[in-house]
């Protein structure tokens, strides 16, 4: 299954002289699907690049990720620091009443339109706006239009891309960095999540899809040297490094934990149903309001909300796309209208015959749906072990990191200035000597 990364080759190039005026470089992971045991200290020991990283720079102990734990809320939970019930981007499958319009997870036309994208201004919109260069390869999203801005350069996600996608975006980026053309890069990878999903968290799998990421940050780290902070002034490296992965994964049993809505109420009386799983959004037929909910309150092993009696910690329910009823499933549950519609995926039968083993959307205070927040570079302690944080706190760093005010939101500084060198400067800083290394990345492929 996996693609033959069989060997990377890093060469150093020349140093390029850069205007000390420049922009702080960022580089920015989004890791899809990592659960924070996945870099445990024992996990750590058989994972060098990410060793590594954790070495030079700041690890929190797990990132609580925003409700639900889905990919779409978190993208721009992180990317704006609010909460989903403020950005409003509060599914990966969602419907607006009003104009009877889907966002059906990016493959449908109309999930491209401004309504499900401008209720907040994504960080990589304002650095835009600010005349910065903004690079985003694969991340979901960097090919809308969002308040009539658009970022520099867009490698659009299509399908799952590949380990050689994911290095080879690395390496551009850097490049990027290089040749002046990006002061902020974006890189979206989705194979741990996509693994993690088929053949569950603790699968071989899986654990092959983050070491392919460990290859490529093992070179990606060694080149990117310590600035003189660290007593080395041959490499002024202006480049700050950021992984964080939001949506996470418990495992799920289709045989035995299915709920079928169909048992229970009658999917006529529906008058639109959005995504399965841990959370199903429900809009009942006009007067089928009080007999669903009736019904569904009876089902074990998940609650049925009203839109008002959604518990507050979840900051989702004053979303304007939530629906009047809102299904969350317990820990390992999965909701479905019908065990037919039950997402299988193709495996090597060539059929969608294959059971999903992993999946998240469930409450965020969960363990299981806790992920990771790694830094590193000059803003940064290093060899710091910082407490848990949480997805919406992880805007204010980046917007420190790149020498930009944040917009007002939701994350907390006091959680994550202690990770900060100097957390009080948090003014655009000048770069250390003007000096960039130059890194080309050549992959040899078997
Ligand atoms: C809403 O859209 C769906 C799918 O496009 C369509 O089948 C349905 O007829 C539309 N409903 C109304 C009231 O226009
Ligand atoms: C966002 O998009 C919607 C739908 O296109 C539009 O009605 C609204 O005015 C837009 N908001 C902003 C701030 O541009
Ligand atoms: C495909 O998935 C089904 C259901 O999980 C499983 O029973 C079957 O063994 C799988 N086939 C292969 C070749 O992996
Ligand atoms: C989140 O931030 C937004 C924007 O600043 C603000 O309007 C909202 O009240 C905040 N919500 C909470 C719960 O603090
Ligand atoms: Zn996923």
């Amino acid at each position: 299954m996996a693609v033959p990364l069989r060997a990377l080759l890093l060469v150093l190039a020349l140093g390029l002289a850069q205007p000390a005026s420049a922009p702080r470089k960022l580089l920015v992971f989004l890791l899809d699907g990592f659960r924070s045991d996945y870099i445990s200290d024992e996990a750590l020991e058989s994972l060098p690049g990410l060793k590594e990283i954790v070495s030079r720079g700041v690890k929190a102990d797990y990132l609580t990720p925003d409700f639900p734990t889905l990919s779409y809320p978190n993208y721009y939970t992180l990317m704006t620091g609010r909460h989903s019930e403020v950005h409003q981007m509060t599914g990966n499958y969602m419907w607006d009443s009003n104009s009877n319009k889907s966002f059906d997870i990016g493959v449908n036309k109309d999930s491209l339109m401004p309504l499900w994208w401008n209720g907040s201004e994504p960080l990589w919109v304002t650095l835009t706006k600010a005349k910065r260069k903004v690079h985003m390869y694969y991340w979901p999203g960097c090919e809308v239009e969002i308040l009539g801005v658009r970022p520099t350069y867009c490698l659009e996600y299509k399908t799952s891309p590949t380990d050689i996608n994911f290095a080879n975006a690395v390496s551009d980026a850097l490049d990027s960095f290089k040749n002046g053309r990006a002061d902020l890069a974006a890189i979206y990878h989705e194979r741990i999540d996509v693994e993690g999903h088929h053949y569950g968290p603790s699968s071989p799998q899986r654990k092959d899809a983050l070491k392919a990421v460990d290859t490529v940050f093992k070179y990606m780290a060694q080149w990117i040297q310590p600035g003189p902070e660290a007593g080395n002034d041959r490499h002024c490296q202006p480049l700050s490094g950021q992984d964080g992965s939001f949506c996470t994964k418990a495992d799920i049993f289709w045989k035995d934990k299915v709920i079928e809505l169909k048992q229970h109420i009658s999917l006529g009386d529906l008058q639109q149903v959005k995504d399965r799983g841990p959370l199903v959004s429900l809009w009942p037929a006009p007067g089928k309001h009080a007999e669903i909910y009736n019904k569904l309150r009876t089902v074990e092993h998940m609650t049925v909300y009203e839109k008002e009696a959604i518990p507050s910690r979840f900051y989702y329910k004053k979303g304007k796309f939530v629906s009047p009823l809102t299904l969350l499933a317990d820990e390992g549950w999965f909701i479905t209208e019908s065990r037919e519609l039950l997402p299988f995926w193709m495996n090597s039968t060539g059929k969608r015959a294959g059971w999903q083993r992993g999946w998240h959307g469930y409450d965020n205070e969960l363990m299981d749906m806790r992920g990771i927040f790694l830094a590193f570079g000059p803003d940064f302690k290093s060899n710091f072990r910082a407490a848990p944080i949480r997805s919406v706190d992880v805007y204010n760093v980046m917007c420190h990191a790149a020498g930009i005010a944040p917009l007002p939101n939701n994350g907390s500084w006091s959680r994550v200035m202690c990770m900060l060198k100097s957390p009080a400067s948090a003014a655009p800083r000048h770069l250390p000597g003007g000096l960039a290394l130059a890194l080309t990345l050549l992959l040899l492929l078997q």
